[in-house]
């Protein structure tokens, strides 16, 4: 069993599309096992993405993360980081594959509703920057 974390960003939230996001993981027999709404602080968000520091787009990604609250998951399920990044498609939803989250909801690169880890490391990272062992079901 993987784990991965899952944001619906504040587009997401704010366009209410978060019951549309959690019925397609339910479609998809993938288990969310954490859930909480925060309002990211610029110092979460920043370290959050701090792998994108020097892209050109970072402090229009931070200013756009910590504009509204966020949805953040904790899921769980056999390959479930490719099978949720499948499931939202692709980053630029431009470029996603029909019946996507980011294809039928995204409208633009940036407010592209969902984020998904993109690996193992990065799941590990993710989780555990928004979400103690606690908060986690077993
Ligand atoms: P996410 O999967 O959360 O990872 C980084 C985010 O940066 C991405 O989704 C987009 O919201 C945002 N972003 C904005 N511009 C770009 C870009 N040109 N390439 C990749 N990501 C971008």
């Amino acid at each position: 069993m993987e784990k991965t974390l899952s944001i619906i960003k504040p587009d997401g939230v704010s366009r209410k599309i978060i019951g549309e996001v959690i019925k397609r993981l339910e479609e998809n027999s993938i288990n969310i096992i954490a859930m909480k709404m925060i309002h990211m602080t610029k110092f979460q968000a920043e370290g959050f993405y701090a792998v994108h520091r020097e892209r050109p787009f970072f402090d229009s990604l931070i200013s756009f993360m910590i504009s509204g609250p966020v949805l953040v998951m904790v899921l769980e399920g056999e390959d479930v980081i490719g099978r949720y990044r499948k499931l939202m498609g692709a980053t630029d939803y431009k470029n996603a594959d029909e019946g996507t989250i980011r294809k039928d909801f995204a409208t633009d690169i940036e407010k592209n509703v969902v984020h998904g880890s993109d690996s193992g490391e990065s799941a590990n990272f993710e989780i555990g920057h928004f979400f103690s062992a606690l908060e986690i079901v077993a």
